[in-house]
């Protein structure tokens, strides 16, 4: 029996993201939604437990691991590191990173076999058709050289004796389960897409391969493992407590986030494999939109992801996390652009939030000696008329967003109130006031207002901004954790005169945005050059978790000569050089490598003019994934030492006359 809880429980989960590349800010996004979920359930009063974790298993990563010259178990396990360390390093690691690997999900899944199986919803069967190896899914309808729908790769065509699970008795059930929880697949627009992919009919699916190795095995029916899609999702269930689950009182799942690309699994073969097990269906799935880079949805094939580290390095995560939250409406396609995340930050947190809290907090450390100041009529009268009011209208319109997860909504209002105390600073003018000894019950009940409403919005905002939240609400002198107050126990006035604030400090200093986007943006070419070469091999351990992740000074690890024969360098003439319009360090070139011609944006416009550089020979990495910066396409890397001044780069060059495009050894 579950043991009984002082809360209601809330259990979330994020995907299981699969260990055949690492992580983006696609991925990064979805893990940062769950755990501002997270943090809002816990200020509503919920005893709230998140999962998020890796998909290990498949073909994908049997392939990846072949190509870095590893075992799967070697690859996949430092690829889950890596993940892992990540989501800590940006304070969203959610409360269990489930492995599909870990013993006790094999267990777990091996035991929902069973189950499924003594029910009678398991045959054997053989199937020909289709299959997708990327997307780990056999392609219906399609015949031999026909492309993936989902993502437009080739498919293969396979034959297999597998195991079926009988997904075609479940169409009326599910139908059925939907119409009774009509909550059951959020947004709206995929609950219909859900809904006309049942009525259209469901065939049984396979859900073993003999065609693989790496997998978990179907006990006693060997060469078959299972289906990747029957293993991961079961995860969300091996998390807590497996076979056992009723122990730890924490399933079924409150809620499933998911990218909308997975929906069909989450939405439809999940809830069928659990009522086949006789087990209870988590409560809902939400699928949100993907972000897109250059308008196509970023991912590492297309070669346009942005990563998280460049960005936080830079400028915080707190700043990522309010930009993707306030900018991309949850539920639908979203572009990432650096230019509005830079924006953003400046007007919301830097000139926003940031400055309302700094000349808030300065005001009552100046006039007032550091302590809040008591307004004439404190606690009988009421306070500024309409205060009261407007904080409690406030907490209900923006916690009612924040239950729908209508993220951006709850921010503008959140930012509605910044800027209404902002002016109401503006207009009463403090400062003028402080001049005059007779306007000092005013400049107290003044200050107290914007003081007592700045506490109300850094309340509401702290499921997204945790740290800087915190920060100001100690500044105000609140000494209980800003994450265990409960939003429905705030209210106007609970901020006591007399309080003595905390140290002052600036939460967000203003940035310069060209510089600012061009600093994320070398970093990020950087770190694009080091995740290939991490990728091709990972580190062995998850200390050495690749150069991205590894401490500065570390010493570089050694690489066998054939890791360096998997870089081709060739000899390049530079053809044609122009700027790259609004981006002060990159140049735009034209290279021809000895059979083409490439065109490369390189980050060297700090030390060469445009026209010094045609007719040069430099040194070119041709063997790159083509990128885009600044939204020009970049199909390949010019090789420079950061040796001048200030790190600026210096091009390679040869002293003898060399032919153009022969290879560097
Ligand atoms: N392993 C499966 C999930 C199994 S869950 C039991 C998988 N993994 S994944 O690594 O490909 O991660 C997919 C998830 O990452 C998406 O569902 C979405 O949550 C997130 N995203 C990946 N790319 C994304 C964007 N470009 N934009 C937004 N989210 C994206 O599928």
């Amino acid at each position: 029996m579950s043991t009984p809880r002082a809360k209601p429980k809330y259990y979330l989960t994020t995907p299981l993201y699969y260990t055949n590349g690492l992580p983006h800010i696609g991925h990064t996004y979805s893990t940062i939604v769950a755990d501002v979920i997270r943090r809002y359930k816990r200020m509503r009063g919920f005893d709230v437990f998140m999962t998020t974790g890796a998909d290990e298993h498949g073909v994908n990563v049997e392939r990846s691991a072949k190509k870095a010259g590893k075992s799967p178990q070697e690859y996949s396990t430092a690829i889950a590191a890596q993940w892992r360390q990540l989501w800590d390093e940006l304070g969203i690691p959610g409360d269990e990173f489930i492995r599909t690997t870990d013993e006790r999900h094999h267990r777990t899944v091996q035991w929902l076999f069973k189950r499924c199986r003594e029910n009678g919803y398991i045959e054997k069967g053989h199937y020909t058709g289709q299959y997708c190896v990327h997307d780990n899914a056999y392609v219906v309808d399609a015949g031999p050289g026909d492309s993936c729908p989902d993502c437009g790769r080739p498919t293969e065509t396979v034959t297999e004796e597998n195991y079926f699970f009988k997904l075609s008795e479940f169409q009326q059930k599910l139908l059925d389960f939907y119409a009774a929880n009509p909550d059951f697949i959020r947004p709206e627009s995929r609950r219909n897409e859900v809904l006309s992919f049942v009525q259209g009919g469901l065939r049984n699916l396979s859900i073993t391969r003999t065609t693989i190795r790496w997998g978990i095995p179907v006990p006693g029916e060997a060469p078959h493992v299972f289906y990747v899609w029957f293993d991961a999702l079961i995860g969300y269930l091996s998390a807590v407590g497996g076979p056992e689950f009723d122990e730890r009182g924490l399933w079924p799942a409150d809620l499933h986030m998911v990218g909308k690309e997975i929906i069909r699994f989450h939405a439809v073969y999940w809830p069928a494999f659990l009522m086949a097990a006789d087990l209870p269906l988590p409560k809902q799935i939400w699928a949100h939109g993907w972000l897109l880079f250059d308008s196509e949805k970023m991912s590492k094939s297309r070669g346009n992801v942005v990563r998280p580290r460049p960005i936080v390095s830079v400028l915080g995560i707190e700043p990522l996390r309010y930009y993707l939250l306030r900018e991309i409406v949850f539920g639908q396609d979203g572009s990432f652009s650096y230019d509005a995340l830079v924006s953003r930050y400046n007007s919301d947190l830097a000139n926003g939030l940031g400055n309302l809290a700094s000349r808030t907090l300065t005001m009552i450390d100046r006039y007032f000696g550091g302590e809040i100041p008591k307004p004439p009529g404190y606690g009988a009268l009421g306070n500024e008329p309409g205060s009261a009011d407007f904080a409690s209208e406030a907490l209900t319109r923006v916690t009612q967003l924040y239950d729908k997860f209508s993220f951006s909504l709850a921010l503008e209002g959140i930012w509605e109130q910044v800027a209404a105390i902002d002016k109401y600073l503006t207009v009463e003018k403090p400062w003028t006031l402080a001049d005059q000894p007779e306007n000092r019950e005013r400049l107290a009940k003044v200050l107290y207002t914007a003081a007592e409403g700045l506490r109300i919005v850094t309340a509401l905002a702290h499921p997204v901004l945790p740290q800087s939240t915190e920060k100001i609400w100690r500044q105000l002198g609140q000494t209980t954790p800003l994450a265990s107050v409960q939003m429905d126990q705030l209210s106007w006035g609970q901020l006591k005169p007399g309080t003595k604030i905390g140290k002052l400090e600036g939460i967000f200093p203003r940035v310069e945005k060209s510089e600012t986007i061009e600093r994320i943006e070398s970093m990020e070419q950087e770190q694009s050059k080091a995740a290939e070469a991490a990728a091709a091999t990972p580190a062995p351990t998850p200390a050495a978790a690749g150069p991205a992740a590894a401490p500065a000074g570390a010493a570089p690890a050694k690489i066998g000569i054939e890791d360096f024969a998997k870089i081709e360098m060739r000899v390049g003439l530079v053809k044609s050089a122009e700027r790259v319009a609004g981006a002060d360090k990159l140049l735009q070139l034209q290279v021809d490598i000895g059979n083409e011609v490439r065109q490369i944006v390189a980050g060297i416009a700090s030390a060469y003019k445009p026209e010094d550089l045609v007719g040069r020979k430099v040194v070119v990495v041709v063997n790159l994934q083509p990128r885009k910066l600044r939204g020009v396409e970049s199909n390949g890397m010019i090789v420079a030492a950061s040796a001048g001044p200030d790190g600026s780069p210096v091009l390679a060059g040869f002293l003898e006359d060399v032919p153009v495009g022969a290879r560097l050894k």
